[in-house]
């Protein structure tokens, strides 16, 4: 149904948990992945889960936080593919939990700066670049990815006292969405468009004490599964969505409802 045949999508963070899982279901439906991510490691694993796909997977390793390589390389995509039609922003910083270091009194400049950095600066320069070319072509799609956490507070109870999820999560996921909402009435006249999605925590061996005490927070009772989120991508990513922009779309189970 949503065909992405012949679409050039770029992910960041693409080596990643839900970013593979948006490579899969891309390659899927007739889309070519590329993908950018800074861990070589993640990206060997990913390069040999799809060995045997049709389309191959096209990797980079580029930290977006890097202005230079970023430029260096959505030029050189940009040469080799002629158009670039979708943007993922689903790059981020996973916050190391168990620390006492997350505590907003204990949470160090040094910190904040780097998730920042990553979360919300990485978006703004891998961005800047594509939407250049998207310009050019009078076209584009861009889905940033936010979180439950972008229109919720954290469930501080959900935390232990010295395992919080740190302010920094709150403050990129709550500013991906005034990005989105910006670039989608910015770049409108270039017929580029903007959403957001926001998901809920996927599952993925979480301790099982944080999963019994997550669940009673969601509505539908459990974790989102990996391939909860496949419809949305491919809605979004296909032109299905034509009419789509400056969107906000929450999957979470139901968890920010009340
Ligand atoms: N997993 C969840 O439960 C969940 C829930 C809500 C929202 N999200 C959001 O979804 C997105 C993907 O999350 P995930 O769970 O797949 O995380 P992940 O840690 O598995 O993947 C993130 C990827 O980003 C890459 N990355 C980090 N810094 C980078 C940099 N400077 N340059 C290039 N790549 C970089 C990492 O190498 C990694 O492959 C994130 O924005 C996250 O906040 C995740």
């Amino acid at each position: 149904m949503f065909s992405l045949k012949s679409k050039i999508i770029l992910i960041t963070g693409g080596a990643g948990l839900l970013g593979s899982r948006m490579v899969k279901i891309i390659q899927k439906q007739g889309g070519i992945p590329i993908i950018f991510d800074n861990d070589q490691k993640k990206i060997n694993e990913l390069k040999k889960k799809n060995e045997k796909t049709i389309n191959t997977v096209y990797c980079y390793k580029v930290d977006i936080t890097k202005k230079n390589q970023i430029k260096k390389t959505v030029n050189s995509i940009s040469k080799k593919f002629k158009k670039i039609d979708c943007l993922i922003n689903n790059a981020g910083f996973n916050p190391k939990l168990g620390s006492k270091k997350n505590r907003f009194e204990n949470f160090s400049l040094k910190q904040w700066e780097k998730e920042i950095e990553i979360g919300l600066t990485g978006s703004l320069l891998v961005t800047q670049e594509v939407v250049k070319k998207m310009i050019k072509q009078n076209n584009g799609n861009i889905i940033n990815i936010s979180s439950d956490l972008g229109v919720i507070a954290p469930n501080q109870f959900l935390y232990e006292k010295n395992d919080k999820k740190p302010i920094s999560y709150s403050v990129v996921k709550h500013g991906i969405i005034g990005f989105s909402k910006y670039l989608a009435t910015y770049l409108a006249e270039h017929n580029i468009r903007s959403n957001v999605l926001c998901p809920g925590g996927i599952s993925n061996n979480q301790p099982k004490k944080f999963v019994k005490k997550i669940k009673k927070l969601i509505p539908l009772q459990r974790m989102a599964k990996i391939n909860d989120y496949d419809g949305i991508i491919l809605y979004l990513c296909s032109d299905y969505s034509s009419y789509m922009t400056g969107s906000t779309i929450i999957c979470d189970g139901g968890r920010s409802t009340w």
